[in-house]
């Protein structure tokens, strides 16, 4: 390996020289021979007719007028976007990045005037699956969006959430998930999980109404009565207002994946799945860009059944929400280096969760620590971090019983155009008294271009001019094993 590293340094020396010296034009890369290959593997899923990337990059007549651009990009490893280091990361197996050498080839072909080269030097073109990306065939089942959606031509960016109902009659599991939009320039984001329908709605259309027919696209959801144990602010004290968006961590709601530009497809491990319950509904969040003309969007949600059968099922969690029956502990956060500690009903005595102060104005470096303790064996196979225009770097470390510290993500420079799901490639077993802890540090600050208001206190919210500290990462819990008889869920 050392070896092989010493070689290609060497092969970067000789090409330096040959672009100086006008002589030896055969050592300068071409691109035929050097470049195709390598944007073959490292850029044209995005770039290519019809994806996400404002150009293709297949022939040399595409990537020809962009030359100096893509040298200006690689070097500073902006493309292909890969936001973690690797250096101090754990290995992903979606890791997209381009190694030194590959680099230096690019710079050296743009320098020496990006060259051609031999027609017959160009490789084998690139094939790329018609429709969905997963390349294991057909899926098995298909959910498509309920309604052909009209994107109007201008106008707010739209946030909407459409329901489709799960069919089977009994538990079923999905190995591979693929959320697939019919226009990629129309969608921004989406997501897909299974819920229960909230409270006092019912589906119409594929849309939330409640009982008396009125559509909830974009209103509030109906007030629910307040659980017998719940904990509710006094005023609220007998019915809740229900929140439309994220309802992730509500009981019954679980994440199935999202979609953003690069990413759509998750793969889980044969023997493990995402269970779509018998009796729930796929929710849609759709966040719908408008793009100058009017046009309709359906997406699809692709399912593949599990192969083998499940053991474990795969679960979304977001820091900073325990459940009653989680293997995690409740989360300590430490913001600015001072705890944020819950507080107890004086009355009740019952915990509430730590407020988390918003962000003040012209702030930079303003640091969040969230520090989630593992209480039972899990197995973690995936990272999700996500946050908004603020959001500058993010760190994620475990602590193993031991005192063992190991990075598992660091992410430098955050870019919220690029939200990744980090899929560790080898699962990471997490033994009971481990502890999980993500430091997210925010810019509000004049200094970050993205800041669409530095002048204002920034809180905690759905809105990208809001911010969100949140840390998804998907685990099984190693005591389950769904192959065995399972404890009845009737018996309170
Ligand atoms: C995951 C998808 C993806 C991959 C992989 C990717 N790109 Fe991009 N690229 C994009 C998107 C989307 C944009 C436009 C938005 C942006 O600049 O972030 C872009 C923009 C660019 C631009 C700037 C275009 C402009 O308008 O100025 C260049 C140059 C570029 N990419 C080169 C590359 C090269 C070279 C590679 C491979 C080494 C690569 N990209 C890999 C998605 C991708």
């Amino acid at each position: 390996m050392r070896r092989m590293t010493f070689l290609l340094a060497a092969l970067v020396v000789v090409l330096s020289c040959a672009t100086a010296s006008a002589g030896q034009t055969d050592e300068i890369p071409t691109f035929t021979k050097d470049i195709a290959p390598i944007l073959y593997d490292n850029c044209v899923t995005c770039h290519r007719p019809d994806n996400i990337a404002p150009m293709a990059l297949l022939e040399y007549t595409d990537a020809r007028p962009w030359a100096r651009s893509i040298k200006d990009l690689v070097v500073a490893r902006e493309m292909p976007p890969w936001p973690a280091d690797p250096k101090n990361s754990m290995k992903f197996r979606n890791e997209r990045y381009l190694e030194q050498h590959e680099i230096d080839t690019i710079a050296a072909w743009v320098d020496a005037g990006a060259p051609k080269g031999n027609d017959a030097d160009m490789p084998p073109k690139p094939v790329f699956p018609e429709g969905w990306t997963y390349e294991g065939g057909e899926p098995d089942y298909v959910f498509d969006l309920p309604i052909e959606y009209t994107v109007a031509a201008e106008g707010e960016e739209d946030y909407i959430n459409f329901y489709s109902e799960i069919p089977w009659e009994a538990d079923r599991f999905a190995e591979v998930l693929e959320l697939r939009p019919s226009d990629f320039r129309l969608v921004h984001h989406s997501g897909a999980y299974t819920v229960d329908l909230p409270w006092g709605t019912q589906v119409i259309d594929g849309v939330l109404h409640d009982l008396e027919g009125n559509s909830l696209l974009r209103a509030r959801l109906p007030r629910r009565p307040v659980e017998p144990d719940e904990e509710v602010e006094p005023a609220s004290a007998g019915r809740v207002a229900q929140r439309v968006f994220n309802e992730v961590n509500l009981p019954g709601s679980s994440k199935l994946l999202s979609y953003v530009p690069g990413r759509g497809v998750e793969r889980h491990r044969p023997g493990t799945g995402k269970r779509l319950a018998a009796g729930k509904w796929v929710r849609w969040t759709m966040h719908y860009n408008p793009i100058g003309v009017e046009a309709t969007e359906r997406s699809k949600l692709g399912i593949w059944f599990n192969t083998q059968p499940v053991t474990h099922e795969v679960l979304t969690r977001q820091a900073g929400n325990a459940f009653p029956t989680d293997p995690f502990g409740n989360d300590i956060y430490i913001v600015q280096g001072e705890e944020i500690k819950p507080t107890r009903d004086p009355e009740t005595g019952r915990v509430r969760r730590a407020q988390i102060p918003n962000i003040p104005s012209y702030t930079d470096d303003w640091k969040i620590t969230g520090i989630t303790p593992i209480n039972e064996p899990v197995t973690l196979y995936a990272l999700s971090p996500h946050m908004h225009l603020r959001g500058k770097s993010l760190r994620w470390i475990v602590t193993y019983p031991d005192g063992r510290e190991e990075t598992l993500l660091d992410v430098p420079e955050f870019d919220f155009n690029w939200q990744i799901h980090f899929e560790l490639e080898e699962p990471l077993y997490l033994p009971a008294g481990s502890k999980i802890t993500g430091i997210g540090v925010y810019d509000n600050s004049l200094g970050n271009r993205w800041n669409p208001g530095p002048q204002l206190e920034v809180y905690w919210g759905q809105q990208s001019w809001d911010e969100m500290y949140q840390a998804f990462t998907e685990y099984t819990v190693e005591s389950q094993d769904l192959t065995k008889p399972q404890p009845s869920t009737n018996d309170e």
